[in-house]
C-alpha cells in the first residue's frame, strides 16, 4: 500500500477546487424529483445499508429472472470468495433479450447504430434476437463449449455486442480486448485466457482512416498460437490475408444453414464465469479480472435503472467502447436487461467536426448521455457555439465516469450541454467493482466534482492505514466494507493475486481496497483524489506504470525504466518516462521518437509517453523499489517529502 505524503498532493489543482466546490449545492428541480423512478431514494439507502442483503434479495427477484430460483443470497464462508445468489439458475442472455420476444418489446428498438460516416443500422430485440442466436450457433459449430473462453478484438461495430451476447448464451466466457490494444497486448490476452477461438475485424474506422486490425490479430496469433480458428466480421472491406483452415469471413459462416436463428440459452449457475477482462495493476502482466452470470446481472440492471432513471421511451447512449467495462455493464447488457433503446455511435467525437456529438444527439433525441471527463473537456475546449448550434433539448439526465471530473468541466458540461436542466451522475466504479459504486440518482443534490454518496447496498467509506475513519476533509484510502453482488470473484488463474491486491491491505478488517485515495466533506459526499498505486489514468483509459516500463525497456536501447503521471489539463494524467540507455547508446530526439513508436506497437497508442527523459539513474529504496513519488515531486516542483528510505 501506498503512503500517504500530505507534502505530495497527487494533484494540488484538485484540493483547492475541491475545496471551493464542496459548498456548490444544486438541488434537483422538483419535476425532476417527482418523475424519478424512486423519488424515495435516499431513505432507501438507508435502509439499504441496515441490511445489505434483504436490499440485494429484493433487486434480485425485481431486476432479472431466474430458471431456477437461489437458495442463499451472500455465501461468506470463505472469504474474500464470496458468492452470491448460491444456487440460482440464469443466463444473461435471456434477460436481455430472450425474455423480451415474448412480450411487446419484441419489435422496440434495441440498438441504433451510426457509423462514422454516417451509415446507420438498426436492430430492433427480435433482430438482435436472431443474430445473436445465429451467432451463437456460429460458434458452437466452431467447437466452443460451455466454460471455453473466446477472445474479442473489435471496433466499435454491433456485431461486438452480438459476439459477447452470443458467447453468454452458450456458456462461454468471452474476453474482449479494447481495438485500441497492439500485438503484444493482445497476445498476452490471448495467452493468459487461452482462447482457441478469436473474433476479429478486417479494419476498423477512426478519424475517416482505417486501423488494419487483422493484421494485429495475425501477429498475435502468430506469438500466441494457441488460437485455432479465426472469425473476421467485414466493416471496412481492406484487403487482409485469410489462413486458409484458419480464418473464416463472418458473413460466410452466417450464411451457412448450422447458423440457424434458433438457440436456447444454456442454463448457467449464479456463480458461473460470464466473461473475464483485463486490466492494469500494479505489475506489468495482465490480470484478468472475472465476473460471474448472476450478481453482475443484478447489481447493473439496478444501478443502470436508479442512477439513470430508465424509462421505456429513453434513448440512452453511453459513449464509450463495448471494450471498456463501461462498455460491458453500460453499453452492452444492462440496457438490454432493462429493455431499452440504446444509441452506439462508432467513430470519435469531434470527427469531421467538434459538433458531431452534438448533432447525433439532436438527430436521434438522446435522452441521457454517459461520457468520461476527459471527452467533455476535449470538446469544451472548441468552445460552446458548436453545441449551441443543435438542439439539444430531449435530454434529461447526463453522466461521467472513468476518472474525477474537474468542477470547471463540470459546470460546462451542466450549463452548455445540460441547459442547467439536467443533473449530472457523476459515477465512481471500477472494472472490479462490476457496477456503480459512489454516485448520486437524479433525487440527490450535486456539487460539481464530487461523486456523492455510496449507492445504496454500498458499504464504502475514506480510512487511514489503520482503519481508522478519516476526519472530514482528510485524505484517506477509499474502501468498501462488505460485498456487493457485481465484485470481481478472482483473477483468472491467479487467486492468490486477487487476494493479494485487493484484500491485503486492510486484512484484519475484512475491507476491499480500491486503489484509490478520497475524502469526505462534511456532509459526507465523496471526493475521488485518484490512484495511489502504480496505475495512471490517462484520458480515463487505464494504465500500469509496469505495463508501459516493461514495454520501453523492451526496447534494445533501454537498460531501465520508469514511469509517473502528471496532471494534465485536457487528459487527466499523461505519462512522463525516465530511461537509463544500455552503455554506449545517447539519448537524442530521435531516439525518444523511436520509443514512442514502441510503445506505440508493443502496447497502443493510449500508453504512449508524452515525454521522455534520459536519465543516468533512478532513485530508489534500499530494496531496489523504484521510489516514483520522487520522480512525481520534481517534475510538479513540490517538496520531495520524506527520503529516508532512499537508497542513494
Ligand atoms: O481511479 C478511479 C477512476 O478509475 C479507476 C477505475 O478504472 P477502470 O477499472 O478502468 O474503470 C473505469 C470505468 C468504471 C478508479 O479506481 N474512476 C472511475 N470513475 C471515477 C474515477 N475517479 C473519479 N471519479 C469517477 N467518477
Amino acid at each position: 500500500m501506498s503512503e500517504l505524503d500530505p507534502n505530495v498532493h497527487p494533484d494540488a489543482k484538485r484540493e483547492v477546487e475541491i475545496l471551493a466546490a464542496e459548498s456548490e449545492l444544486y438541488a434537483p428541480a422538483a419535476e425532476v424529483v417527482s418523475n424519478a423512478y424512486l423519488p424515495d431514494y435516499l431513505a432507501l439507502r438507508q435502509s439499504a445499508l441496515a441490511d445489505i442483503t434483504a436490499f440485494w434479495d429484493a433487486r434480485a427477484t425485481e431486476m432479472i429472472d431466474w430458471y431456477e430460483p437461489y437458495a442463499q443470497v451472500l455465501d461468506d464462508s470463505s472469504k474474500p470468495f464470496y458468492k452470491w445468489f448460491v444456487g440460482g439458475k440464469t443466463n444473461i442472455a435471456h434477460n436481455a433479450l430472450d425474455r423480451h420476444i415474448k412480450t411487446w418489446r419484441k419489435n422496440k428498438l434495441a440498438l441504433i447504430w451510426e457509423a462514422e460516416d454516417g451509415e446507420q443500422r438498426t436492430f430492433s430485440y427480435f433482430r438482435l434476437w436472431q443474430e445473436v442466436n445465429r451467432f451463437a450457433n456460429v460458434l458452437k459449430s466452431m467447437g466452443v463449449k460451455k466454460g471455453d473462453t473466446v477472445t474479442i478484438y473489435m471496433g466499435r461495430v454491433p456485431e461486438l455486442s452480438i459476439a459477447m451476447l452470443a458467447t453468454a448464451k452458450i456458456g462461454a466466457i468471452h474476453s474482449v480486448v479494447y481495438g485500441g490494444f497492439s500485438e503484444q497486448a493482445l497476445a498476452s490476452r490471448i495467452e493468459d485466457a487461452q482462447s482457441k477461438v478469436l473474433v476479429t475485424c478486417d479494419g476498423a474506422w477512426l478519424r475517416g482512416k482505417t486501423i488494419n486490425l487483422k493484421d494485429i490479430a495475425d501477429e498475435a496469433v502468430r506469438r500466441s498460437p494457441v488460437v485455432q480458428s479465426v472469425i473476421v466480421y467485414q466493416r471496412t472491406k481492406q484487403t487482409v490475408r485469410m489462413e486458409q483452415g484458419r480464418d473464416y469471413w463472418w458473413h460466410e459462416l452466417m450464411a451457412l444453414p448450422i447458423a440457424s436463428s434458433k438457440c436456447t440459452s444454456e442454463v448457467m449457475d449464479a456463480e458461473d464465469p460470464l466473461f473475464i477482462l483485463y486490466t492494469s495493476g500494479t505489475t506489468g502482466r495482465p490480470k484478468g479480472v472475472l465476473h460471474t452470470c448472476g450478481g453482475y446481472q443484478v447489481h447493473i440492471a439496478t444501478t443502470l435503472q436508479y442512477v439513470f432513471d430508465l424509462k421505456d421511451d429513453d434513448r440512452w447512449w453511453c459513449a464509450a467502447d463495448q471494450g471498456w467495462i463501461t462498455g460491458h455493464s453500460y453499453i452492452v447488457y444492462s440496457p438490454l436487461i432493462l429493455g431499452a433503446t440504446s444509441f452506439m455511435y462508432e467513430g470519435s467525437p469531434d470527427f469531421p467536426y467538434p459538433n458531431r456529438w452534438w448533432s447525433l444527439v439532436e438527430k436521434y433525441g438522446i435522452t441521457i448521455l454517459y461520457t468520461a471527463p476527459t471527452a467533455i473537456r476535449g470538446l469544451m475546449r472548441y468552445g460552446e457555439a458548436w453545441a449551441n448550434r443543435h438542439d439539444l433539448s430531449s435530454l434529461r439526465l447526463l453522466g461521467t465516469v472513468g476518472e474525477p471530473i474537474n468542477p470547471e468541466a463540470w459546470r460546462w458540461y451542466h450549463r452548455v450541454i445540460g441547459k442547467e436542466r439536467c443533473p449530472i451522475m457523476d459515477t465512481w466504479w471500477q472494472t472490479e467493482t462490476g457496477g456503480f459504486m459512489i454516485t448520486p440518482t437524479p433525487v440527490v443534490p450535486l456539487k460539481p466534482g464530487s461523486a456523492t454518496l455510496p449507492f445504496a447496498g454500498i458499504d464504502a467509506d475514506v480510512v487511514r492505514e489503520d482503519g481508522t475513519p478519516c476526519d472530514a476533509n482528510e485524505d484517506g484510502y477509499l474502501v468498501i466494507r462488505q460485498p456487493w453482488p457485481g465484485m470481481a470473484r478472482t483473477i483468472w488463474g491467479d487467486p492468490e493475486r486477487y487476494v493479494q491486491q485487493y484484500w491485503s491491505d486492510f486484512a484484519k478488517q475484512g475491507w476491499y481496497f480500491t486503489g484509490d485515495s478520497a475524502r469526505k466533506d462534511q456532509d459526507g459526499y465523496f471526493w475521488i483524489i485518484g490512484r495511489m498505486d502504480d496505475v495512471i489514468k490517462v484520458s480515463g483509459y487505464r494504465l500500469g506504470t509496469a505495463e508501459v516500463e516493461s514495454a520501453l525497456v523492451s526496447h534494445k536501447d533501454v537498460a531501465e525504466a520508469a514511469c509517473i503521471g502528471v496532471p494534465d489539463e485536457l487528459r487527466g494524467n499523461v505519462i512522463h518516462a525516465f530511461c537509463i540507455l544500455n552503455n554506449g547508446v545517447n539519448g537524442s530526439d530521435s531516439l525518444a521518437d523511436a520509443l514512442k513508436q514502441h510503445v506505440r506497437t508493443e502496447i497502443g497508442p493510449i500508453a504512449v509517453p508524452a515525454k521522455i527523459n534520459f536519465v543516468d539513474s533512478l532513485p530508489k529504496t534500499r530494496s531496489g523499489k523504484i521510489m516514483r513519488r520522487l520522480l512525481k515531486a520534481q517534475v510538479l516542483g513540490q517538496p520531495i517529502g520524506d527520503t529516508s528510505t532512499l537508497a542513494d
